[in-house]
């Protein structure tokens, strides 16, 4: 009796540790499948957000992104952004070269008006290049 008990004793330790990990494990294989099990088609009303979006959708122009997501700010001049067309104010930016100002577009200017992506959350850096590159285009 005492060495049953005790054996249950020395073994508690390893059956709560048994415990534990299955949950750990079971909480990451839930999260690891939780996008495959939320498919829903095109338009249904459960379909929310980026669930909606289809996997592969087509990069929009550089002209299309600036449009929705840059004009604001570099039309404007608003705090003090680089406008579309100021060749001047461009030639100067240029001189880091277009890698730096790629990176400027993605990951934003800190301490600026400038935050990342233009605040385009859902552009792909390739999209945010493709604008750079229409902003620099434009102003030469
Ligand atoms: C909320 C206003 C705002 C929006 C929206 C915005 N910008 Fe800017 N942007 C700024 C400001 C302000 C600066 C100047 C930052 C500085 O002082 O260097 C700037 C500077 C830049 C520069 C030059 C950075 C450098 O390193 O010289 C690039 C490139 C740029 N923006 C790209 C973009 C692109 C691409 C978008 C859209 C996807 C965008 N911006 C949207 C405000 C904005």
């Amino acid at each position: 009796m005492t060495r049953a008990l005790a054996l249950v004793l020395a073994l508690l330790p390893a059956l709560a540790l048994a415990v534990d990990l299955s949950k750990t494990q079971r909480a990451e294989i839930e999260a690891r499948i939780k996008p495959y099990s939320q498919s829903c088609a095109a338009g249904d009303a459960s379909c929310s957000g980026a669930a909606a979006q289809p996997e592969v959708a087509a990069a929009r122009s550089g002209e299309d992104v600036y449009n929705a997501a840059c004009m604001a700010c570099h039309t404007t001049g608003a705090a003090g952004a680089p406008m579309l067309g100021d060749v001047d104010a461009w030639a100067a930016r240029m001189e880091k070269g277009i890698e730096a100002l790629y990176a400027s577009g993605v990951n934003g200017v800190a301490g600026t008006g400038m935050i990342a992506r233009g605040g385009c959350m859902d552009c792909s850096d390739e999209e945010i290049h493709a604008a750079v590159d229409y902003m620099v285009n434009s102003s030469q």
